[in-house]
């Protein structure tokens, strides 16, 4: 117990401080999560594609992709580049083309439903591929 008050003590100069962290820190959160649903996504979708299975699952799985990277680019606030962050500052300066990432993002992964639905597996398979690539091209250039 006293251990336990002492701990409060040393810690309560800094709660204001930690306040503000936390509220930076759960829109980081949330966009780890979002990447971290994406690479689960990806993985179900090569297995799917493997399998040669294109149906209702595999467009779901799309439409999630699609939809991740509609709503990434809110949430890099100008303030959210501090801490256990990895997202580079150079987004803030050079928004229009982490945009345009995100947005080329997402359209491949429309095309990609587009090619599942038409049973268009050759089609799918280049949108896949171009998905996977864009993490790379991203990656390298707006994560530390
Ligand atoms: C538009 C840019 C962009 C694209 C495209 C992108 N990422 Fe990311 N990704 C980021 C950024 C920025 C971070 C670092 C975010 C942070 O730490 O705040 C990140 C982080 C991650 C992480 C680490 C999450 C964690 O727990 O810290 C994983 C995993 C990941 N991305 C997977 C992928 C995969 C898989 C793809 C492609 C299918 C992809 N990303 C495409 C920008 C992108």
């Amino acid at each position: 117990m006293k251990f336990l008050i002492l701990l409060f003590f040393i810690h309560s100069p800094l709660i204001g401080h930690e306040n503000m962290d936390l509220i930076d820190s759960e829109v980081v959160q949330e966009r780890m999560i979002s990447m971290q649903k994406l690479n689960k996504l990806m993985s179900l979708a090569n297995k799917k594609i493997k399998k040669s299975q294109l149906d209702d699952e595999t467009v779901d799985i799309f439409s999630k992709i699609e939809h991740i990277f509609i709503d990434y680019p809110s949430l890099f606030p100008d303030d959210s580049f501090q801490g256990v962050t990895k997202a580079s500052t150079d987004i803030i300066d050079n928004r229009d083309v982490f945009n345009a990432l995100a947005n080329e993002h997402a359209i491949n992964a429309g095309l990609a439903i587009e090619s599942v639905k038409a049973e268009d597996i050759d089609q799918l398979k280049i949108y896949f591929n171009k998905l996977y690539s864009s993490c790379k091209s991203c990656h390298s250039r707006f994560r530390n």
